[in-house]
């Protein structure tokens, strides 16, 4: 079964002992793939970010422990179990809010306490599963997120959710898509600030495929829906809590906030993957805080400067401001805790 679309750029590609990784720090400029045969390579290409999104996180670390897997197998046959396990913990480092790593790396560790006629056959076979399902769960939900869309004429996405944040195809991202197939769409993508995953990688991925997309600052959405042109924002997560509380890209809850104010629908859109079914609510999300560095003017980080930057790169928006998630299971509306029950 060919399940990636037939234009969709690749974020990963396993090539059976390595695993190839898009540096998306260089979209839309350059296009290069960096090979990885360790777990350690893919822990530094998570945190540096040359892989981003929840879902691709949690493929690509679950990769890191194949690989991981062949190393100490061949090398230290007695004891590579333990070593496997001291790479899994330190994977789990990688990025505290995407809850698709963990998740991840917990099916993966579940395989270390089995016995296994070929440990390295095993683990890759789980890794290329959880990659391949990831993409099923995504043209899943493209089509259930789809149907929410009929005779919609404008939307606008944040942040980059598309194939480059996932197996492939993509979750609000592959919901456009999906619906582009059906119907005319117009389509806006906020820059997405501090790394403009929005400007550099969800409009040159849908320029890819050939589906038109107009780029706005992120400060001008109020004015873009007061304007009447969309009808829903559509995002995808980090971690969903049990309650539909949802983490995602910095400048989410801002939207949700502005979609409530003008009367616009708001979808997210997420594999069951994401869901963090252990906590009740959005309060007990860690957000990840990254380098100042990455705000401020360099003129300002040196030693003695008075300016700092405060940097978390993602928020918490409350259940009670989403119209609908949609995941490969279904989808809640207005979700509450009792409604996602139905999709556990
Ligand atoms: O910091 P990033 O680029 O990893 O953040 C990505 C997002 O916030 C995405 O919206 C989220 O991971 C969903 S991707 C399908």
């Amino acid at each position: 079964m060919t399940l990636q679309t037939k234009k969709s750029v690749q974020a990963l590609q396993w090539t059976g002992n390595s695993l190839n990784v898009l540096d998306q720090r260089q979209l839309p400029d350059t296009l290069v793939y960096d090979d990885y045969n360790d777990a350690a390579g893919v822990f530094e290409a998570i945190a540096t970010m040359r892989v981003r999104g929840a879902p691709a996180i949690g493929i690509a670390a679950a990769y890191g422990v194949a690989l991981s897997v062949i190393q100490h197998f061949a090398v230290t046959p007695a004891n590579w179990q333990q070593k496997v396990a001291d790479d899994i913990v330190q994977l789990a480092k990688s990025r505290p809010t995407a809850v698709n790593l963990f998740w991840a790396l917990e099916q993966m560790k579940a395989l270390l306490g089995q016995s296994l006629t070929n440990p390295p056959l095993a683990f890759i076979e789980c890794a290329v599963k959880i990659h391949t399902d990831d993409i099923a769960a995504n043209i899943k939900m493209g089509e259930l997120g789809a149907d929410l869309l009929a005779g919609v004429k404008g939307v606008m996405t944040h942040c980059n959710t598309g194939a480059l944040a996932t197996g492939g195809y993509g979750t609000a991202l592959g919901v456009i898509r999906s619906a582009t197939q059906r119907q005319s769409l117009n389509v806006y993508a906020g820059e997405t600030r501090p790394w403009l995953q929005g400007a550099r990688l969800t409009v040159w991925e849908l320029a890819q495929d050939e589906i038109p997309v107009t780029l706005l600052a992120d400060s001008a959405a109020a004015w873009l829906m007061k304007s009447g042109a969309i009808d829903w924002v559509i995002v995808g997560a980090d971690r969903i809590a049990a309650n539909g509380d949802t983490a995602n890209k910095i400048g989410t809850y801002s939207l949700a906030v502005l979609a409530k104010q003008h009367g616009v629908n708001f979808m997210v859109v997420a594999p069951t993957t994401t869901i963090d079914w252990a906590i009740q609510n959005g309060d007990q999300i860690e957000i990840e805080q990254r380098n100042q560095n990455e705000l401020l003017p360099a003129c300002y980080n040196k030693a003695g400067s008075l300016v700092s930057a405060w940097n978390p790169v993602f928020d918490v928006t409350p259940a009670e401001l989403i119209s609908a998630i949609v995941t490969e299971r279904g989808v809640v509306l207005n979700p509450t805790e009792q409604g996602m029950r139905g999709i556990r």
